[in-house]
């Protein structure tokens, strides 16, 4: 039997990943005919399919903008106490016009909630696994040995309390580490950490993108590519600017399979501080590439109004979903 392909799969539509029962029920109308109504559908980038994705139980453009700064509470040094309830859940998501992925999500969404503090400030993440398999979260950043998820295992129906101070100051995650890591990582389970530099850094519009990916038929290779999980959201819903407004976007890669993932903004360039542990650039460009696990902090000023493509820079990524548009206006 000839191989599917993976670019095949989403530009022949539903057939072609139609491949047994299982995929099968992964596809429910995804078809190809053409773009959004005014963009041209010849356009190498726009291979987007029609339809809709039901926003209402995950909607990427609010995603960008959520941010999840705890329950708050003053310890007697005067410090702040931030607490989460993180759960683990199996849950089924869209991430594609009628394209389905049977999720381990955090909180029901994948990426997990974008959890925000400042530096010096004590975290409580109170987590409980809702779901059927053994689940972790491990936290990029410092903290003891005990508290790394890696060895303490959480079985379905238990729950664990990590517990630490916020540092250092960045732009961090965190996901599961049960083995196999791959596949815990892939189902959902990883979400965007920020810890805040005490010294604030400048007023902007700020938004987090997540790249991910998703193997919607199991054969170790991505079917569907996309910021925050709904491949082409941003080129129908394109995510609104002004000209001259700082633009601060937090970017992180959590693809799995694929080595390298990138972002390319088109007409301008971006400073990029590597990890955001510095308040200074360390590059002024307009592509980054990323491991899984990088995330850098990004800063922008559009200089000129109108619609500007952001996408991959792996054009077969681009067209199986991770790309989309800045609208700037005046
Ligand atoms: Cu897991
Ligand atoms: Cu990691």
């Amino acid at each position: 039997m000839k191989k599917l392909n993976r670019r095949r799969a989403i530009l022949g539509g539903g057939a072609v990943l139609a491949g047994g029962p299982a995929s099968q029920a992964l596809v429910r109308g995804l078809s190809s005919e053409g773009a959004t109504a005014d963009v041209p559908s010849n356009h190498p980038h726009l291979l987007s399919p029609t339809g809709e994705v039901d926003l209402s139980a995950f909607n990427p453009s609010d995603f960008l903008y959520a941010f999840d700064y705890g329950r708050t509470s003053e310890l007697p040094d005067g410090r702040t106490l931030r607490e989460w309830e993180i759960v683990a859940v199996d849950k089924e998501i869209e991430v594609a016009p009628g394209v389905y992925f049977p999720a381990w999500t955090y909180n029901g969404q994948v990426p997990g909630p974008t959890l925000r503090c400042t530096e010096g400030d004590r975290l409580r993440v109170h987590f409980s696994n809702g779901g059927t398999h053994p689940h972790t979260i491990h936290f990029h950043g410092f903290h003891e040995a005990g508290m790394d998820g890696v060895f303490e295992l959480v079985y379905p129906g238990g729950e664990f309390l990590y517990e630490f101070d916020a540092a250092p100051m960045g732009l961090h995650l965190y996901h599961c580490h049960t083995v196999p890591l791959k596949r815990h990582i892939h189902k959902g389970l990883y979400g965007t950490f920020i810890i805040d530099p005490k010294q604030t850094r400048p007023e902007a519009r700020e938004m987090v993108m997540v790249m991910n990916g998703f193997d919607t038929n199991f054969d170790n290779e991505n079917e569907i590519y996309a910021v925050n999980t709904v491949a082409f959201h941003h080129q129908q819903y394109p995510i609104e600017v002004k000209v001259g407004e700082l633009v601060r976007i937090y970017l992180v890669n959590l693809l799995e399979f694929d080595l390298l993932n990138s972002l390319h903004v088109h007409g301008h360039f971006f400073h990029v501080y590597r990890t955001g542990t510095k308040l200074q650039p360390d590059d002024f460009t307009d592509t980054i590439m990323m491991c899984q696990g990088e995330r850098h902090i990004l800063e922008l000023r559009f200089r000129h109004p109108g619609r500007f493509m952001f996408h991959a820079h792996q054009s077969e990524f681009a067209e199986l979903g991770w790309m989309g548009f800045f609208k700037v206006e005046a």
